[in-house]
């Protein structure tokens, strides 16, 4: 009979008690160890009689029982098989001495004792539990066999089942060590039939957590359709998951859970007080529970534990030994421990202006000697390819710089208009320019505090531009030839209270910046509005204009650069952090609570979910907390994520983050039912838009031909119970407060669902690769993209006025970040633009869900989609040698290869990965 009581096993001589997670024979059972790699389970008395004298005896036996030992012992009269099953194990690359030390010992142990335990489950229900049938727990135990790769151990063992066992759905897996094993698959024999269950997870000690772990084999499968004898596993995983909202969270467990951000600050500390943010007030996307003490209880806020103690991240999502060497003993912790205040050190002497060019340019020339109080060994040096040729070499205390990008063929391209305007359809921040509809453009802030709604930048003042080039101005409106960049309603709420910042001050103005779409095939700014509050003093709107006078020309120079900085705060904490890593943790979250491993909508989007959530958790930790990189190097200083909750109120919803429906919001396409994507581009040389959204097309292709396959009976996605629950999650709690929007899609139909996906997916993969990976190659020049400016522009009556008009170019290189400043940015955007050695790219979808998929057809829209993205590859490569395409060709001008799809690793400048994953 099975035994209801816990199991006591003794291992290491320690008693463990496990609850009877899964029913177990106790007592009958012995192991025999075999000679060769091969583990035979002989798991009972009976079953050795099923070894020794065949099926007869066994037949004899039961059939003189009344009552069955074993669930096959119902099946009188049918016989018994053998399966095999043969288990992958990925072997740690470094061990820890303490781990090493224990292992010996494990290993010993396992030669005589047992390591895991797997127990098949059918996908038929034995008649009497009413569960899947169940074989017994079996030890995988023996020497492995060798494996091509080093990285992988094998294990083989065998089961007896009686041949009506049926398919095995499911496994469940024990981890008898004392340290959790990383599973990479098992692939059952059984008779003629292959059956893989994919696993690339990490198994926890059984002293960590007494339940099995579930794994089911890889066939996608919708929660109607699972096999009678796993439909509880199915439950059962799914719950296990979810945990209790309660506690704290270890490093061992697999919780996906909600929280707000009410750890970016610490109340006990004066400079470090930060808002929480996930409110009425403040609202943003959840992030995933930590369950760390509280510091303070109104507002609650979370400890931010020790220095050097990481945030939690469930155990799978956490980065691969690969990723994690290049970050926490390369890059990241150069960056975070060792570089940041390495440069401080060394520099905090030199926390002066650039006096002049040429100092920028050392520092893609020189080494910077960093100071020789420096820990000589960092574990950098020499760590992986791209790092060598990058910057840094801290083993020798030097820091040097690459050249990026935009200086790389033409220095002096950033000072260019021409260029200024290419940056906004072709740079790191493609996404703000919008089509200019009317005049006077209007702010929606409250004129009561920000005075007169109207800009000062009037139709008389465009339409003088405008002529320069042979047009009036209601030529260009009709021709749609005038757009906007207009950061004026998002900054201004900030600039005084940015403007009171004592602690590295910084200056800066709320921008819009007219452009007019020339004849030439060139976006020229035409004029530049910066906007003080009001005050009722001074004049808070300043209007400037390309002038041919020297003195016109500098200040011209001064307020593009104010654009820029404007630029790149919103660029990093609007269109890149909140919009695309904040936005998508609330997805992941939801997708590992509500979706079973065996969904077909989990398996879709699994790759494209990878390291995200640990990559979003280390942001906490160091770069968009209080006091942190992003607060110290860009524009809005401590009010950052305000900024970022802000934007997050007034301009996020779900149903515009796709690719064309941004552009239609934005007007720089219209619909079109005869374009490709329903959309056609008003400025046709938009090279984001363009290259976007071919990749786009790719996606939905595949996820409407995935979702059609899964989804083929009528009425199939509303009677989806773990899809519904998953949607409504990502609705009423990942975006809880977004929940009473009328914009959220209904999630009804096979369009519905392919929408929400491709949406999804776009945003983790090509708009992700869009916004992150030009971070070095733009912003590496700090003059080209100043992430903050230290003055505001002299007038006549201000006492910088006199040095501006004796040395503009002091002026100017004095209002950039200082040297320490631009040093650290410069690295922060660095190490963000990285492509890791283990990075997993959209072009190579096909290779990475081949493991999940045993259909063919789905096989092929994967090999379809990876076909597709090699042509887009091609065509990318053609439009950037097309010589009308001016935003793409041009003397000196790099070309826009952001959505290229491939990469080799290190600072590229292009590649699209599967997720975010930096
Ligand atoms: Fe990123």
């Amino acid at each position: 009979m099975f035994v209801a009581s816990p199991v006591k096993t003794n291992f290491h001589g320690v008693g463990l008690v496990r609850s009877p997670a899964f029913p177990v024979l106790s007592r009958r059972r012995h192991h025999r160890v075999p000679l060769s790699g091969q583990v035979r389970a002989v798991i009972s008395r009976e079953e050795k009689a099923v070894d020794q004298e065949g099926e007869k005896s066994v037949n004899r036996s039961l059939v003189t029982s009344s009552s069955p030992a074993f669930p096959w012992q119902r099946s009188k009269y049918m016989g018994s098989k053998t399966v095999v099953a043969v288990v992958k194990i990925r072997k740690k690359m470094r061990e820890k001495l303490t781990e090493r030390f224990e292992h010996q010992l494990e290993l010993l142990m396992k030669a005589i004792g047992q390591g895991m335990l797997i127990q098949l489950v059918s996908e038929e229900i034995d008649p009497e539990s009413g569960s899947g049938r169940r074989s017994l727990e079996t030890p995988v135990l023996g020497l492995p066999k060798a494996r091509n790769d080093p990285r992988y151990l094998e294990f083989t063992a065998n089961f007896t089942v009686p041949t009506d066992f049926g398919k095995p759905g499911a496994i469940l897996v024990t981890n008898l060590l004392s340290t959790e094993i990383c599973l990479s698959e098992i692939i059952i024999h059984d008779d003629n039939d292959t059956i893989l269950f994919p696993g690339n997870t990490w198994i926890h000690s059984r002293n960590d957590n007494p339940q099995a772990r579930i794994l089911f084999r890889s066939q996608p499968c919708l929660p109607s359709k699972t096999p009678a004898g796993i439909k509880e596993l199915r439950e059962k995983d799914l719950l296990s998951v979810r945990g209790t909202g309660k506690g704290e969270r270890k490093p061992h467990e697999r919780i996906f859970d909600y929280d707000v951000y009410n750890d970016l600050g610490d109340p006990r500390i004066k400079d470090r007080v930060r808002p929480v943010l996930g409110n009425p007030d403040m609202p943003y996307p959840r992030r995933c529970r930590s369950g760390r003490p509280l510091i303070s209880r109104d507002p609650p806020c979370e400890s931010r534990g020790k220095e050097k103690e990481e945030f939690y991240v469930p155990r799978d999502e956490v980065f691969d030994e690969i990723k994690r060497d290049t970050f926490t003993a390369g890059r990241f912790k150069a960056l975070f421990h060792n570089l940041v205040p390495s440069i401080a050190a060394a520099l905090s002497n030199l926390d002066i202006p650039f006096t002049c060019f040429s100092d920028i340019d050392r520092l893609y020339k020189c080494d910077i000697v960093l100071r020789p109080t420096e820990p000589k060994n960092t574990g950098l040096g020499g760590f992986f390819g791209g790092f060598v040729d990058g910057i840094l070499n801290v083993g020798e205390t030097l820091l040097k710089y690459d050249t990026p990008a935009v200086i790389k063929w033409d220095r002096f391209a950033w000072l260019r208009d021409n260029e200024f305007g290419r940056q906004a359809l072709a740079g790191v921040n493609p996404v703000n320019i919008e089509l200019l509809k009317e005049l006077p453009i209007r702010s929606k802030l409250d004129p009561a505090i920000y005075g007169s709604p109207e800009s000062a930048l009037t139709e008389e003042i465009i339409a003088r531009e405008v002529q320069h080039y042979g047009m009036t101005i209601e030529q260009a409106f009709e021709e749609k030839r005038l757009f906007l960049l207009d950061y004026h309603d998002m900054l201004l709420p900030f600039v005084e209270k940015i403007n009171s910042l004592k602690e590295d001050p910084r200056k800066t103005y709320a921008s819009r910046t007219v452009f007019l779409y020339s004849k030439t095939g060139a976006l020229r700014p035409l004029a530049i509005e910066l906007s003080l509050p009001p005050t009722s003093e001074n004049e808070n709107k300043f209007v400037y204009a390309h002038g041919h006078d020297a003195t016109t020309h500098w200040m011209w120079k001064l307020a593009k650069a104010h654009v820029c900085s404007n630029d790149a705060g919103v660029h990093q904490l609007v269109n890149h952090w909140l919009r695309t890593h904040a936005a998508m943790e609330p997805y992941i979250i939801a997708t590992n609570r509500q979706l079973s491993t065996m969904h077909p909508v989990y398996k879709l989007l699994h790759p494209h979910m990878r390291y995200t959530l640990e990559i979003n958790a280390r942001a906490r930790k160091s770069l968009i907390n209080g006091g942190g990189i992003i607060e110290s190097c860009f524009t809005p200083g401590k009010y950052a994520m305000e900024l970022s909750s802000a934007a997050y109120k007034s301009m996020w919803r779900f149903d515009m983050e796709g690719l064309p429906a941004d552009l239609v919001r934005r007007g720089m396409a219209e619909e079109d039912s005869s374009a490709e994507c329903g959309v056609k581009l008003v400025i046709e040389d938009y090279p984001y838009a363009s290259d976007g959204l071919l990749i786009w097309k790719a996606i939905k292709d595949l996820v409407e031909s995935y979702v059609k396959h899964f989804y083929s009976e009528p009425k199939s996605i509303t009677s989806d119970f773990e899809l519904q629950a998953w949607w409504d999650e990502i609705k009423n709690k990942g975006h809880y407060d977004k929940k009473d929007e009328p914009w959220w899609p209904k999630l009804n139909t096979t369009q519905d669902l392919s929408d929400i996906l491709t949406n999804m997916i776009w945003i983790a993969s090509g708009q992700h690769a869009a916004i992150n990976f030009g971070q070095y190659p733009f912003g590496g020049y700090v003059p080209n993209r100043p992430t903050l400016l230290r003055k505001l522009i002299p007038h006549e009556d201000d006492p910088d006025y006199e040095m501006f008009m004796r040395n503009p170019q002091y002026s100017f290189l004095s209002s950039l970040p200082t040297q320490l400043q631009a040093t650290k940015v410069m690295a922060v955007q660095e190490t963000l633009s990285t492509h890791s050695p283990d990075e997993e790219y959209l072009i190579d979808l096909r290779e990475v869900q081949r493991r999940w998929f045993q259909d063919e057809e789905v096989v092929k829209y994967f090999n379809k989609f990876s076909e597709e993205l090699e042509e887009i590859e091609k065509k990318i490569n053609q439009r950037n040698k097309d010589k009308k395409l001016k935003n793409r060709t041009g003397a000196g001008m790099p070309p826009y290869e952001l959505l290229l799809p491939t990469s080799p690793h290190g600072v590229t400048g292009r590649g699209i990965p599967n997720s975010i994953s930096i």
